[in-house]
């Protein structure tokens, strides 16, 4: 039996300060807290590709990107690795908010062309400056501050027929803003388009090397001690299932036909059977708006952890060039493009609730030292 409380998962032992406790703190370690937040943000393959840099006197925070995460397979705009950052950002801003301060943003870098993996893969890229300001306390956000500290994302079926209660799906509606669009489609016939596209990407990824091999790079053995990356207890995999298929995807061993199958078609099962689904969309295709679209998309996580429902992302449609074109001409029939893409629901076994968090670094590995 696999213990899931190593030196890898120690992050999520963090008891969330109270709003007097931080007020106590010297600036280094309320920076070094509100860092802390983002670091528990969802990240593309779990690659945690942010690096922050902490300047107490001016009480500011720069997120840098680390170049070495942008994945060149599976993330060959550097997208992903920006909209994980933009989730970064929306717990750090909320645990802020919550705790009596206000952040301002400033972008550092907005040419795409920075993010696109090349073979220097070495430094990084300054991406935002969060400067913090005192503000009044807003205890309305006291669920999904708690939230940051127990969100994580559940790959598992959900309860089709359990409905997300219409007036969350108004709140989650309300996040739309001038850049970002969120789409809402709980509509069965929908649904299964949808699926069926997800089902295409995944069997994409299974069938090319290049991506399934990075994919095998991150997924890992249950009892991987990695700080980064997803242990297949995450995809609902058994200790000899999981190491199966790591080993098949880099190319170790040969790809069980089974694993395979069961991997490209997962996706597409889940999104089937789960009431909404749920993507983001906007006009320009830009730095700015990737970042937004993270933001939207922790603020809804944070917000269903606060309400018991489960969600999972599929970058799939997002990412395969050709699904994502056909995605956007027959399914949207619109220009937008499409930025992120995930499902929430109920859960369907218990069991599968109870899964660990995913590993992640201690917080010193993540600041840089001046
Ligand atoms: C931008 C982004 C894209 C993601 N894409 C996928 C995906 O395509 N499939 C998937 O299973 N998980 C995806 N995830 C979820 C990550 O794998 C997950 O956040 C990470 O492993 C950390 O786990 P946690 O969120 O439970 O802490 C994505 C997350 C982000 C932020």
């Amino acid at each position: 039996m696999i213990d899931y409380t190593g030196s890898n998962y120690a992050v999520w032992e963090t008891t969330p300060l109270k709003i007097d406790e931080f007020k106590k703190l010297l600036p280094t370690e309320q920076l070094e807290y509100l860092c802390l937040m983002a670091h528990l943000a969802p990240s593309s393959h779990n690659t945690q590709p942010w690096r922050f840099e902490i300047k107490p006197d001016q009480l500011e925070i720069v997120i840098n990107i680390i170049k070495e995460f942008i994945l060149p397979a599976s993330d060959v705009n550097g997208r992903q690795t920006v909209i994980s950052v933009g989730c970064a950002l929306a717990n750090l801003k909320t645990a802020a908010n919550y705790l009596g301060y206000k952040i301002e943003t400033t972008l550092l870098n907005n040419d795409k062309q920075i993010f696109k993996p090349t073979d220097d893969n070495s430094g990084l890229i300054p991406l935002l400056k969060i400067k913090i300001e005192l503000d009044a306390p807003n205890e309305n956000l006291a669920e999904v501050y708690q939230a940051i500290f127990n969100r994580k994302v559940t790959r598992a079926e959900y309860l089709e027929s359990s409905e997300i209660p219409p007036n969350l799906l108004d709140e989650i509606d309300a996040l739309n803003n001038d850049q970002i669009k969120i789409h809402l489609v709980s509509d069965r016939l929908r649904r299964l388009t949808i699926s069926e596209f997800q089902g295409q990407a995944d069997n994409f990824v299974i069938n090319s090397k290049k991506f399934s091999r990075e994919l095998g790079e991150w997924l890992l053995p249950n009892d991987s001690a990695s700080f980064v990356g997803m242990p297949g207890i995450g995809f609902g995999l058994g200790d000899d299932e999981a190491k199966r298929l790591h080993d098949g995807l880099i190319g170790e061993i040969p790809l069980n036909p089974a694993d395979g199958l069961k991997f490209s078609t997962g996706g597409k099962i889940g999104i089937e059977k789960s009431p909404t689904i749920c993507f983001l969309t906007a006009t320009d295709d830009n730095v700015e708006n990737w970042i937004a679209a993270g933001e939207i998309v922790e603020k809804i996580f944070l917000k269903l952890t606060a309400h018991g429902i489960v969600f999972t992302m599929h970058a799939g449609i997002t990412e395969v060039s050709l699904i994502n074109k056909l995605f956007s001409m027959s399914f949207l029939g619109t220009s937008r493009r499409i930025l992120s893409l995930f499902r929430m629901g109920y859960i369907k076994r218990n069991e599968d609730a109870q899964r660990p968090h995913s590993p992640r670094w201690p917080l010193e590995k993540v600041i840089i030292d001046n």
